[in-house]
């Protein structure tokens, strides 16, 4: 052996090490970057589940974890805590409530009586309007679904083949994605469950993005989705990223956790976060005046504005600015005492719906000289555009 295995230290101990055993920048590129979606506080979860499930790489392990697959399915049952939200994520973990009925629910042209959310509906008829000019017919069976009806459906389901079975296939009340009025079964005009395998199915499978859709379970993804194959339960999620999900061949799940929510838990309007934290391991004892610490945004597809304040070890540096958060950078000099570690952080405070803000870590070792010139380091601020949450690059870049 002889070369130690940065990965498997705890990473705490690996970002020492690496800012001791760092002669140069290029030395950090051992130590892995932090994945965006990485949570600290269930650093024990990933590990456990790594250890449990070591083919699995850490970035796999943090995803499987952060949807919560190191738990049996229902259990910690997290409330869903924006119904509305087009992306909303329901299954086997999240919850609506039990009163929760879309507001804008518009009957189908090609839906034999069923409703979907407006939004939700047009794109639908759009599509089903296109697969018969394209030969095949896509009609909808059974779309939105109340809390009331869900919960006859699956007792009546569970009474008749038991729990487990009815689990694989029916949601339990306030978990189906039916009440949520963004999701759909289909037909071909036969019976819904044949739908599989048909002409108009292998359509669906082309086109279905192109009009904001993607196909909820198949035989691939039931041990991230706990249901089995459903050929036919279609899910609207808006066109960007209906395509996103297509073009990466992953669950909702997945995709929200990793491409969309970067570190979990979303702020209340106006509430004030820790937007990233960089961790220095500082032991030189040279002296020097400051460092000049940038951070920069990439990707940011929707300007907001805000008020911004650099943190150094939790205690605020200077005066609050205000922000327009736009691709660019925002900087300032920072005096950061050399030989112990120093937590850098940008609390961005955003009064609009439109900016949401995650805590990250950044994962910068070493001291302020290698500090410098780093980047590419974390997202972490979604923006919203058309309904959809995106996610702005953000880094750390600069040094003295
Ligand atoms: N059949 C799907 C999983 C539902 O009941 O929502
Ligand atoms: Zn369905």
């Amino acid at each position: 052996m002889g070369v130690l295995n940065l990965k498997r230290l705890p990473r705490a101990a690996a970002l020492l090490l690496a800012g001791l055993l760092a002669l140069s920048p290029a030395a950090l590129a051992l130590e892995p970057p932090v994945p965006r979606n990485y949570h600290p506080e269930r650093a024990e979860a990933y590990a456990a589940y790594q250890q449990a499930h070591p083919a699995y790489s850490e970035e796999q392990a943090v995803t499987l974890v952060n949807i919560g697959l190191n738990r049996p399915f229902y259990t910690d049952i997290a409330d869903v805590g924006e119904p509305d939200a087009l992306l909303v994520l329901v299954n086997k973990y999240h919850r609506l409530p039990s009163d929760y009925v879309p507001n804008d629910l518009t009957t189908l042209r090609y839906g034999n009586g069923a409703t979907l959310r407006a939004e939700a509906a047009a794109a639908f008829d759009d599509m089903a309007a296109a697969a018969r000019r394209d030969g095949v017919v896509i009609t909808g069976v059974s779309g939105y679904r109340s809390y009331g009806l869900q919960q006859s459906l699956y007792s009546r389901y569970s009474a008749q083949d038991g729990t487990a079975a009815a689990d694989r296939y029916s949601a339990r009340p306030g978990h189906s994605e039916h009440q949520t009025g963004l999701a759909i079964d289909v037909s071909n005009g036969g019976v819904y469950t044949q739908f599989g395998g048909t002409a108009a199915h292998s359509w669906a499978l082309k086109h279905l993005h192109e009009y904001g859709f993607i196909i909820r379970y198949t035989k691939a993804n039931e041990w991230i989705t706990g249901y089995k194959d459903e050929a036919w339960h279609f899910r609207y999620v808006g066109v960007d990223a209906a395509t996103e999900i297509y073009h990466l061949g992953v669950t909702l799940e997945e995709y929200l956790d990793r491409y969309v929510y970067p570190t979990g838990a979303s702020t209340a309007k106006g509430e004030s976060v820790t937007a990233a934290q960089c961790v220095l391991s500082s032991g030189k004892t040279t002296p020097f005046h400051g460092t000049q610490v940038t951070a920069q945004f990439s990707n940011v597809l929707v300007p907001v504005t805000g008020t911004l304040q650099w943190q150094v070890d939790g205690a605020a540096i200077g005066a609050e600015a205000s922000f327009s958060l736009a691709n660019g950078a925002v900087s300032t000099l920072l005096y950061l005492p050399p030989g112990r570690t120093h937590t850098v952080s940008l609390r961005l405070t955003a009064p609009t719906e439109e900016f949401r803000v995650w805590q990250a870590i950044v994962p910068v070792g070493g001291d302020c000289a290698l500090f410098s010139g780093l980047s590419g380091i974390t997202v972490l601020a979604p923006v919203r555009q058309a309904g959809v949450w995106r996610a702005p690059a953000f880094a750390f870049v600069g040094g003295h």
